[in-house]
């Protein structure tokens, strides 16, 4: 195999900038798995490192991307192995969130071994590859860092999209009380999921309701670190997951002084990502605790479609490229 067909961009800029082509196909280093990727997920992360914004998503490469093709929670089978890479054979199905060498926008991409975990049993390769990266900031969000405890009351800013899918359901597992907030479009999904009570970003700021939380988890943060204490009760706590840069800096700053005398806890989330951390949510998911919605299918030609969908905020749930 020498060519394959990859989604490549070399300036950052809209999905105009994609270009659909073939390239050269990768061959393993010695520690490294070729996977021919069958499904491969959108996160926002794609979208804001395809147009540069907001500028964390430029570390790496200021100027001009440092990966030019994106992609980066899939699923597929192994290919072929390095010569260091005992653990899978060809033929494995196997999954993974590659975001710091991205590559999934592709018929095959080199991994390495220790990123991959053998697809759970019974899944299918698009439910795999919507897993990683929403699911991990989920998890974590609402339960490892987030501690949520029955009866508390959880708002998730954010929450018609991709991570907010699974957070909504697994806060509700845990029995919290739900406010899910996101545009128009996706007030209605998010009740679908299970939330309490749902807002339109566009018509309501939750800083200014008057309504206080134990845990703030938010996907969309360009608030003040002021207004984000104001909204916790006592004890409570906020998770910036992803938003401005002017706001990760300022709770990175600040948030550690605010509210501390309400004990309310204001911090940036740095998710810990790779697959081998979800046996928790991958447990939900095979008892159908949690389900996982894919709005919309794509082939990879299509990946510049996908991504505008994602983009211009349609996407409720999951968007996932089917690779033939
Ligand atoms: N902290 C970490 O370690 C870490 C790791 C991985 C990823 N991330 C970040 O996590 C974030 C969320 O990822 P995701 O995949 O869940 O994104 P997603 O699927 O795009 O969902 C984000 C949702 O937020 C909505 N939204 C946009 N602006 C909003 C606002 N002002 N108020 C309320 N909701 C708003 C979006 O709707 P619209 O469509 O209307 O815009 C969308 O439904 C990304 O920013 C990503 O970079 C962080």
């Amino acid at each position: 195999m020498d060519a394959m067909k990859a989604v490549v961009y070399t300036r950052y800029g809209s999905p105009d900038v994609l270009r659909v082509t073939d390239v050269a196909a990768p061959t393993p280093r010695d520690n490294e798995v070729l996977v021919k990727v069958r499904a491969v997920s959108l996160n926002a992360s794609d979208w804001e490192t395809l147009l540069g914004k907001p500028l964390y998503s430029r570390i790496g490469g200021p100027f001009r991307p440092r990966h030019h093709v994106l992609g980066s929670d899939i699923a597929g089978q192994v290919e072929a192995t390095g010569v260091n890479a005992t653990r899978f054979r060809p033929g494995d199905d196997v999954f993974a969130d590659i975001l710091s060498q991205m590559g999934g926008f592709a018929e095959y991409v080199c991994v390495p071994e220790r990123a991959l975990a053998p697809m759970p049993t019974g899944m299918t390769y698009e439910v795999a590859a919507a897993l990683p990266q929403a699911a991990a900031i989920a998890q974590q969000g609402i339960r490892d860092k987030g501690l949520v405890q029955s009866g508390q009351s959880v708002l998730i800013n954010g929450a018609g999209g991709g991570s907010g899918m699974y957070a909504i359901q697994l806060a509700k597992l845990l029995g919290a009380e739900v406010t899910g907030v996101d545009n128009e479009e996706k007030l209605e999904f998010m009740r679908s999921l299970g939330a309490d009570h749902v807002l339109d970003y566009a018509r309501e700021d939750f800083t200014r309701t008057g309504s206080t939380y134990d845990l703030i988890l938010d996907l969309a943060g360009y608030r003040s670190a002021f207004a984000y204490q104001r909204s916790l009760r006592p004890g409570g706590r906020y998770l910036f997951v992803g938003g401005s840069m002017a706001t990760l800096l300022q709770l990175l700053l600040i948030g550690p002084m605010t509210g501390r005398a309400a004990r309310k806890k204001v911090r940036v989330l740095a998710v810990r990502l790779g697959v081998q951390h979800l046996a928790p949510m991958i447990e939900l998911c095979q008892e159908q605790r949690i389900v996982t919605v894919i709005d919309r299918r794509y082939p990879l030609n299509e990946v510049p479609d996908a991504l505008r969908y994602l983009g211009e905020g349609h996407a409720k749930g999951k968007v996932v490229v089917i690779v033939d």
